[in-house]
């Protein structure tokens, strides 16, 4: 990852490329840089015809701003809407998607755009990876969780009734454009949740990044701009330095990104992926490796207090929700496509800033700092 240029302040636009075998993305995180699209996807592809896939909601909100700047640089986009929601990342939808392409004339070098969350980002990242076996791929994340995280570092995937992000591949997007601005929309709950993202990677890999965040808290709940604009950044920043180091998630570094997600996945997965939004299911996990950190003394009270405060003060819940019990978690983490040969690796931080994967994790200890996390304090 490189510095494009030297930048004025923290919450100006920051830019910067995405190397691996697979690619070349070029990264824009800031403020109305959405304006900028067309002229920057022309500057990767030939523009003309070219789809945007987005859903009816999302576009009501930062649609037209799209389309005009795409147009303007001389691109014909065909809007292809999809449903809002986790069962959108489906094969009904990549069959969609395929018909709406060749409608819309799509050739081997025409440009896909996704506008919308990373369930968009997702599902419409692999129908362009794999229409004509593979189109140059324009990714706009208008959440936060898909502006840190699900829209950097090329993985796609639709669900199967089996399980989650059960098909997908490597397709690294050319561009990457996060404008801050369209979060202004986005429910607080949802805004929290991606912060539930933000303090996974901090916690895991950057010390400087989480007390920036702690320092910040209190604006980001706020959903002040230029708190999200810095802290989006330097997120995405850190998030293309992890891929540009294991692109195919392969060599146990890409790995730490799951920080938080043993558990949170576990949950998700025990409550049908109903009720909990994942960054929250995020932030339960991390509480629970905290804990297990604690409990197996590789990481000091003082770092699992401060962790597990940073999720409170961004009014992130820590402890189960009611009603779930610690022996279904323990059922579906076996389940856990990650899983090998019987044994749940682990991602524990031994300090803040600092992960590792560990597996001395016993379904003892965990059960017992489930049940210690047992369904108290949670308002719903
Ligand atoms: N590929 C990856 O590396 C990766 C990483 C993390 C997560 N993911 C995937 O991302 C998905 C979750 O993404 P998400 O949290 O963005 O959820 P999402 O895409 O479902 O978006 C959440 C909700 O916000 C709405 N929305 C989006 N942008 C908005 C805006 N600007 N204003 C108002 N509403 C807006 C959406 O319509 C949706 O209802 C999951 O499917 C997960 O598997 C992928
Ligand atoms: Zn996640």
């Amino acid at each position: 990852v490189t510095r494009a240029r030297a930048q004025g302040g923290p919450w100006r636009p920051t830019r910067f490329t995405l190397r691996t075998p697979g690619g070349l993305s070029q990264i824009l995180v800031g403020d109305g840089v959405l304006a900028q699209a067309g002229a920057r996807a022309a500057a990767r592809i030939k523009p003309g015809p070219c789809a945007v896939i987005t859903s009816r909601k999302i576009f009501r909100l930062h649609g037209s701003r799209l389309v005009r700047a795409l147009s303007a640089a001389g691109f014909s986009p065909s809007l292809v809407f999809l449903p809002d929601g986790e069962s959108t990342k489906s094969i009904a939808s990549l069959r969609s998607l395929y018909l709406r392409f060749l409608r819309a004339r799509l050739e081997r070098r025409s440009a896909i755009f996704v506008l919308g969350g990373g369930v968009l980002c997702d599902v419409g990242g692999f129908a362009a990876g794999t229409f004509l076996r593979g189109l140059p791929t324009v990714l706009v994340p208008t959440t936060l969780l898909a502006q840190v995280d699900a829209a950097i570092g090329g993985k796609t995937a639709i669900n199967l009734p089996q399980g989650k992000n059960l098909v997908g591949m490597f397709h690294q997007p050319v561009l990457i454009l996060s404008d801050t601005a369209t979060l202004a929309t986005l429910p607080s709950r949802e805004v929290r949740a991606g912060l539930a993202e933000v303090v996974k990677i901090a916690a895991a890999l950057d010390r400087r990044l989480f007390a920036r965040v702690e320092r910040l808290a209190p604006r980001l709940v706020r959903g002040d701009r230029r708190a999200l604009t810095e802290i989006v950044g330097r997120a995405a920043r850190l998030k293309a330095a992890i891929v540009a180091r294991d692109e195919r998630d392969l060599s146990g570094v890409r790995a730490l990104l799951n920080y938080g997600h043993t558990v949170g996945h576990a949950l998700e997965a025990s409550r049908g992926y109903r009720g909990v939004l994942h960054g929250e299911a995020v932030a339960i996990g991390i509480a629970a490796a905290c804990r297990i950190g604690e409990a197996l003394g590789t990481l000091p009270a003082a770092d699992a207090q401060r962790q597990i405060a940073l999720l409170e003060t961004l009014g992130l819940p820590v402890r189960l929700p009611p009603r779930v019990r610690a022996r279904s978690i323990l059922t579906h983490l076996r389940r856990d496509k990650k899983a090998q040969g019987g044994r749940i690796p682990f991602v524990l931080t031994a300090s803040v800033g600092s992960a590792n994967l560990a597996n001395q994790v016993t379904d003892r200890l965990l059960s017992r700092v489930l049940d210690e996390m047992g369904a108290v304090g949670l308002g719903g």
